[in-house]
């Protein structure tokens, strides 16, 4: 960086996601995930510009014209050094935010500039997360059972005590069936892997490894916690579609199965993740309205330099002359910014 950053980051982009969270907790199960979404985005804007940095959005919610807020290019923070890469998903998981499931959450992740590997044309990844006990073991080029097998070796434990977080998607009917004959217990999920690669990276959070493909944002996303946290991931772009696969080919051509390493990914030593829980999920509670006029927060901050790892539960209370009940975006943002 131009000027290493002597703070931590993540502990002012932790209000970021909070008022992502607190504005789009209003929407949940409303079966409106454009809404919940657009809500996020909103808050997280406005917060984000409040944030001392110099940052550029790099994973967003789409090019400009797509995304008129929080778009690929954005510049974004207060304008001062730090500069930084910046990727965000206001809501990861918008079908589980829309629906009421469990681990919709509001994530951000940054690292300094140049620094984040840009998903350009994919869509689709394939991606495997271990914790830092077994990452040198695996290796994504070989079978879910070679690396199930090593992954249990690296841990000192049977492949039938691993439990395996997996997208459930028509894409892994195979995976599924081999995981099954390997013996290791599944966690299906309908939505929502930057959530399965954190639990992966986290020891003792009741998932020892991710697998399958999942959104390429979402993995550099992930893979900023997952390096921070000491873990191990490898990716492999998976496109899903024809048109996907001829426009990795034009701008990649050899090169678009090569092995992703979390080093490529990311490649600054030092990165920052914040997460909060929207819906409530097993790793982060969502926001939560209590009877005094008070809405919690839960919420994860990760800084790659110092290992730190925070869960910080944030008590707001809302202002008199807020109606009692859900907030709205102009809220999550007071709630957080005093
Ligand atoms: P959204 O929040 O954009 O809906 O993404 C949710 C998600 O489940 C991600 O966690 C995952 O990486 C991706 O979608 C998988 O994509 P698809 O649903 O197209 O298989």
């Amino acid at each position: 960086m131009t000027e290493r950053p002597d703070r931590n980051l993540a502990m002012d982009l932790v209000r970021v996601t909070e008022a992502a969270a607190l504005a789009a907790a209003h929407y949940m199960g409303l079966g409106n995930k454009e809404a919940g979404d657009q809500a996020a985005v909103d808050a997280m804007r406005a917060v984000l510009h409040t944030v001392e940095m110099d940052g550029v959005i790099v994973i967003g919610e789409g090019e400009k014209d797509e995304a008129p807020m929080l778009y690929n290019g954005e510049r974004v923070g207060g304008g001062h050094p730090p500069a930084v890469d910046v990727a965000v998903d206001p809501v990861e998981g918008t079908q589980l935010l829309a629906f009421g499931r469990p681990n919709a959450i509001s994530v951000i992740a940054v690292a300094e500039r140049w620094s984040m590997w840009q998903p350009g044309p994919s869509f689709y990844m394939n991606k495997i997360v271990v914790d830092r006990h077994a990452r040198q073991s695996i290796d994504i080029t070989l079978s879910p059972t070679e690396n199930l097998q090593r992954i249990a070796g690296a841990l000192g434990r049977r492949v039938n005590e691993l439990t395996v977080f997996v997208l459930d998607k028509p894409r892994h009917e195979d995976l599924i069936a081999e995981i099954r004959r390997a013996g290791a217990r599944i966690s299906l999920h309908t939505d929502g892997d930057v959530m399965g690669a954190l639990m992966a990276a986290i020891p003792g959070s009741g998932v020892d490894v991710l697998m399958g493909i999942g959104g390429t944002p979402e993995g550099v996303i992930a893979a900023a916690a997952v390096k921070a946290l000491g873990g191990g991931m490898q990716c492999q772009l998976a496109p899903q579609s024809e048109a996907e696969c001829q426009r990795l080919q034009a701008a990649l051509g050899d090169e678009v199965y090569q092995v992703l390493t979390l080093d490529e990914l990311i490649k600054a030593d030092d990165a920052f993740f914040a997460a909060t829980g929207i819906t409530d999920g097993p790793l982060l509670e969502g926001v939560h309205y209590d009877r005094q006029g008070g809405v919690t927060t839960h919420s994860i901050v990760i800084r790659a330099l110092s290992g730190s790892v925070r869960y910080i539960k944030g008590v707001h209370q809302l202002r008199r002359e807020f109606p009692f009940g859900r907030v709205n975006v102009e809220e999550a943002v007071q709630l957080v910014a005093h």
